[in-house]
């Protein structure tokens, strides 16, 4: 029996070719069509599909363009210009079968053109303005010949300790969802085949931002309900806008690999989800699988992979080694390696490569004759949603905005840092095109005031991190240091500050700092700025604190010593001009923290929708054995949502046109808004329900909608909210989604804490 099945299986290996139907069946029947191909490949060919090859210096051209031509390779990723893909893509129709290849890139906050990181772009709460980035980036990209790109990424992050925390949008499901959708739709436009669209890869399926302790690549262990209320959804979200995949997570679940997780990719999202699109590895994932524990060999952590249901992996060799051998054994069959080429084929069908392999690749003779060419960049686009990105978070006395007159003091290492400016995964973008903050202020004043420049301390005094961050960034040095002693740079900076009359300081962490594999046990600025911060502050020149950051920082002590703080995350190419516009009032800031910012680290989990507990810290009314810490106040610094502007909003008259909602009914929720300020301005009202009383607990609050609007000096207007059944379901124990009859508290606020209320009861 066994000697017969084997003997099946060779036979099919030798004749597969032969058995091509003579006729193909018309392109525009994508099923017949790609059915039609998967039959005339051989095995070979197939396992070839599913290479994703990362093209770097490792790697030589010409060995990767045989590869191609022998049907090896399904499609790379980091070569991104069109005259480096065009002689691959002739390999790939020097191929027997000229099936096309595709051309991936991490292109995650813009591509030539850089836009805020990920973290800022959700802290606009402006989904044009995210609409207008996923647009940008698609069409900067195909014109570089880029098919696809491995985002947007979704993972709810809730401990800012994991650096990646930066390249996602927050802590919140809800708003983590409505940003995910948008990029899909913006990335790939009416389709991901147009010329100018790109396909979006949703990632990093699942549940990544919760690794054990925020050390990156670390474990995670989350009860169902917790997975399906508030890390899914956003993966969800993105899928059903239509992305066109999805890659898979490095970390475990529950002490399953998600590249082996066969609860995951087939329960969950091909059964549960009928997702149809391809399932793409993490770099190396596969190969990981040993490191895991779970697979004793490369052949083993293939096998599992496979079926687990992981379509092709990226820059990991096991597939390409293993999988002949499997299958020929029969212990991966032929069915199984035929759905994963099927998904392969059919994201490609899907980008329009069959249609023409060159669609984004074009001709020679119209490739851009400069790839850095300033023209290619969208600078006007990028300084609009920079603004829109940065968060006011302190004002005394209106330091802010400054005047364009006497002299300002600049300092801090990042205040003339080109690299940091862009923030990590910054794609094609290039430091040397972006505007750094000491250059913005200075294009802003002209000649109107006097700038003076001084670097008052380096990024960090930890040599370690630094060599680090240097030996990871092998284009260019991340981080150069200035040699003189802390003291001298320090003494420099005051030297300016006392010249000045407002000191504006650019402190935070480098980019790297926040990035994959940068992990931090503080959330302190680095020693070395306080002690710059200190001094500038013994000055008693006014004091501007401008952040650069990828995770919320513990500035508890900083913004006693400031007179302003202004979040500006890693802003981008056009980020010096548009913290100018902010700085100067020329621009009223209008973001609003999508995560919320700790006291300290020893405080972390700390997010605003929180489950509830049966013994709550009541601030002003402290009861025994209620659940506090010693040493700080329970709460956050800055609460999610938070945000100032230079004029002033309030809230007021919330109402509900009914005391009770009948499934399938909508209720409506209003509430006026006022400018009481001086100054036209933007502001985001927010939305919050509370399931009172449940079948499990439920959080003291969750995010349901928003609103973001401008109003000029003086106006009121009234802002409206339907709320129906579908907002109050949820996950219970048994993860059925289910609304519950009972009372719900409608909440609304300008930021996560203060909040207006109202109640009604779902029946
Ligand atoms: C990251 C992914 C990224 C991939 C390709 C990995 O290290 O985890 O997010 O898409 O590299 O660059």
């Amino acid at each position: 029996m066994m000697k017969l099945c084997m003997l099946g299986l060779a036979m099919a290996f030798a004749t597969q070719a032969t058995f091509a139907a003579t006729a193909a069946p018309p392109l525009q029947d994508k099923q017949a069509f790609i059915e039609h191909l998967i039959n005339q490949m051989s095995v070979d060919e197939k396992i070839g599909q599913l290479r994703l090859i990362s093209i770097g210096p490792e790697m030589p051209r010409e060995k990767i363009r045989e590869e191609i031509a022998a049907g090896r390779i399904g499609g790379t990723f980091n070569s991104i210009t069109r005259d480096e893909n065009r002689p691959m893509q002739d390999a790939a129709m020097r191929s027997r079968l000229k099936i096309p290849m595709f051309f991936a890139y991490d292109v995650i906050h813009g591509h030539r053109t850089t836009f805020p990181i990920s973290l800022g772009l959700a802290a606009t709460w402006d989904m044009q303005a995210i609409a207008k980035v996923g647009r940008t980036s698609a069409a900067e990209a195909a014109a570089d010949s880029i098919d696809m790109t491995f985002a947007p990424m979704v993972d709810i992050a809730r401990d800012p300790r994991w650096g990646r925390t930066s390249e996602g949008f927050g802590e919140d499901t809800y708003l983590t969802s409505r940003i995910g959708q948008v990029m899909v739709e913006s990335l790939q436009g009416s389709s991901p085949a147009n010329p100018d669209s790109i396909m979006a890869i949703v990632k990093h399926f699942a549940l990544y931002g919760a690794v054990e302790g925020g050390r990156d690549y670390n474990t995670v262990d989350m009860s169902l309900p917790k997975m399906y209320n508030d890390y899914l959804p956003p993966y969800r979200a993105g899928l059903d806008a239509g992305a066109g995949g999805v890659m898979v997570a490095l970390n475990s679940i529950n002490g399953v690999p998600a590249t082996s997780n066969t609860w995951l990719m087939n329960d969950l999202l091909r059964k549960d989800w009928g997702f149809k699109g391809v399932t793409i590895s993490d770099h190396g994932a596969i190969q990981e699988l040993i490191r895991h524990g779970v697979a004793q060999d490369g052949r083993e952590a293939a096998k599992l992979a496979i079926k687990a249901g992981i379509d092709m992996s990226m820059n990991d060799s096991l597939y390409a080694e293993e999988l002949p051998g499997l299958v020929r054994s029969g212990e991966v069959t032929q069915a199984e390696l035929d759905q994963a080429v099927r998904e392969v084929l059919g994201a490609k069908y899907e980008m329009g490569l069959f249609k023409d392999p060159y669609l984004r690749i074009g001709q020679a003779k119209d490739d851009p004759k400069d790839v850095y060419a300033d023209q290619r960049l969208h600078r006007d686009a990028a300084r609009d949603v920079a603004r829109r990105s940065l968060v006011l978070l302190e004002n005394r006395q209106q330091t802010l905005p400054l005047r364009k007159a006497g002299t300002i003091a600049v300092v801090g290492p990042l205040a003339d840092a080109p690299i940091d400016m862009m923030g990590s995964w910054a794609a094609a973008g290039r430091p040397n095109r972006s505007v750094t903050v000491r250059e913005g202020l200075r294009r802003a004043v002209g000649d109107q005031a006097r700038l003076i420049y001084a670097k008052g301390a380096n990024v960090s005094g930890d040599k370690a991190m630094v060599d680090y961050l240097n030996f990871l960034n092998f284009d260019a040095p991340e981080i150069v240091d200035d040699l003189r002693p802390a003291a001298v740079l320090i003494d420099e900076a005051v030297k300016a500050a006392q010249q000045a009359d407002v000191v504006v300081a650019v402190v935070g962490e480098s980019r790297g700092m926040s990035h994959e594999s940068s992990s931090r046990t503080t959330l302190e600025i680095p020693a070395v700025q306080r002690d710059l911060i200190k001094a500038l502050k013994a000055t008693g020149k006014p004091l501007v604190l401008v952040l650069m950051n990828g995770r919320p920082l513990s500035i508890g002590w900083e913004r006693e010593q400031a007179d302003a703080v202004l979040e500006t995350w890693f802003s981008g190419t056009e980020g010096g001009n548009a913290i100018a516009d902010v700085l100067f009032g020329d621009y009223n800031p209008s973001g609003k923290l999508a995560i919320t910012f700790p006291r300290s680290v020893g405080q972390i989990p700390m997010y605003y929708n929180h489950l509830r507990i049966g013994r709550p810290y009541t601030p002003g009314k402290p009861g025994n054995y209620t659940s506090q810490y010693f040493e700080e106040p329970n709460g956050p610094l800055y609460p999610f949502g938070y945000g100032l502007s230079y004029t002033s909003f309030e809230l007021s008259g919330l109402s509900l046109n009914s005391k009770t909602l009948k499934r399938g009914d909508t209720l409506q929720a209003k509430v006026t808004v006022k400018n009481t300020g001086k100054r036209d301005g933007e502001t985001v009202v927010q939305l919050y329900l509370q399931d009172v009383s449940a079948s499990m607990s439920r959080p003291v609050k969750e995010l349901k909608n928003f609103h973001k609007l401008l109003l000029k000096a003086g106006e009121s207007r009234t802002v409206s909210f339907n709320i129906s059944e579908d907002d109050l379901k949820f996950y219970n124990s048994q993860l059925q989604r289910v609304a519950e009859p009972g009372q719900f508290n409608v909440q609304v606020g300008l930021d996560s804490e203060a909040v207006q209320q109202q109640s009604f009861e779902l029946l």
